[in-house]
This record gives C-alpha cells, structure tokens and sequence, in this order.
C-alpha cells in the first residue's frame, strides 16, 4: 500500500464524486481501470453471471452507465428476464472498489443506429457474430462475424446504488442510495 494521500476519501462526498470520476476515467481511458468492469447478471436457473465489459457511458446527472454488446449474447436474454444488473471496478491507482447496482434496459434498433454508425469497421466486428454468440461449435473458429446494425444492443444501467470501499490506513466503505437521493451512509468496511 502507498502512502499517498486521497483525501477525497475522508468525505461521503469525496468519496461519491471520486467513484464518479474514475468511471468516467474509464469510457474516456482505455488504460483506466474502470474502462473494464465486470458486469454481473442472474441467469434463468439463478446462477450469477460475470463478465468483463467495456465501459463506455457514465453519466452522474443522469445516473446512468452504458455498456455495447451482441444483441444475441447471454446477457441480453438475461437482463430481459431479470432487469437487474451489478458492476464491479477495482482501481489499484485510487486504492478504491466501486460496487453498482442497477436496473437495466436493453436499446436495440433505430434507438441506437447513431451509436452504430459513429463505430469503427473494427469496434462493429465485436457484434454480430454467427451462429449466435454462446451456442456450442464443433471447432474453435466455427463461426463468422457479420457486422449488422440489428445485432447491436446497448445496456442502459440505471444506478440505484453505488457502494465504495477505500483501502487506506484505515479502510473506509460508504453506500450511496438513489432512494436517499444519494445521500451518503457510512459502511463498516
Ligand atoms: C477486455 C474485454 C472486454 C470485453 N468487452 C465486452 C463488451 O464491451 N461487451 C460485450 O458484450 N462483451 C465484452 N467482452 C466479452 C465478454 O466478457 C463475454 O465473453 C461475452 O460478452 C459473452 O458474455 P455473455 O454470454 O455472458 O453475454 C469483453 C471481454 C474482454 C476480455
């Protein structure tokens, strides 16, 4: 552990706007530690399901993070069931884990054209794959990757509740209750 100071870490409020930030580090930096959460959702027998995503929307006003994926993956059928989602980031360089929880919905369609076009060739081939992503495949690389707008889907996570914990001299976890307004509660770490 480093003895450099966050002294952001001694408010409810410093602590808020820093897991905040950092997210926003992450849609912003690919080398930030919030750019790879991992997303977690409940599958249809209950087991939890984790994955590392790419983060690539955080927004405090709106309390909302956004993440792309296949519209065919597992989540999606997932999050469709169970609109609840958890995303989890471990940022070593602000000795701080930002724990989320959120409701989901799932953009498919004209909603989100705009996003798909302002992609790269290369970040499109990340969607669309065929057969569809998850199905079993008698050889490794039996499958194509056919890029199509129809096959692009955005999960909007709407946050009710983020959770840190501040590993310092004296470690500090706070939760932050959209219900509360976001006011701030001291947590024993
Ligand atoms: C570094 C990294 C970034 C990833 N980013 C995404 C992403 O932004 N969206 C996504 O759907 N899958 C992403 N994946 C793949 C997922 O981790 C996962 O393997 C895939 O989406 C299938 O998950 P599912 O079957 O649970 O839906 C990423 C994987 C890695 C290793």
């Amino acid at each position: 552990m480093t003895q450099e100071r966050h002294d952001w870490a001694e408010s409810l409020d410093g602590l808020l706007e820093q897991a905040w930030k950092r997210l926003g580090r992450g849609v912003a930096d690919r080398r930030a530690a919030a750019r790879h959460p991992t997303l977690a959702t409940v599958d249809t027998n209950g087991w939890p399901q984790v994955r590392t995503v790419v983060l690539r929307g955080a927004d405090r006003a709106a309390s909302q993070l956004r993440v792309y994926t296949d519209r065919k993956a597992g989540k999606v059928a997932e999050l469709a069931a169970a609109p609840r989602a958890s995303l989890h980031v471990w940022d070593q360089t602000a000795h701080l884990q930002i724990r989320v929880m959120a409701e989901a919905v799932i953009h498919t369609g004209t909603a989100v054209e705009s996003i798909w076009s302002g992609l790269s060739a290369h970040a499109q081939r990340c969607y669309g794959f065929q057969p569809a992503s998850g199905l079993a495949i008698t050889d490794a690389l039996d499958y194509a990757v056919w890029p199509q707008p129809e096959d692009f889907a955005v999960i909007e996570l709407n946050v009710v509740y983020l959770e840190v914990l501040h590993l310092g001299h004296r470690h500090r976890r706070a939760g932050f209750d959209r219900s509360r307004d976001w006011a701030g509660q001291w947590v024993v770490p």
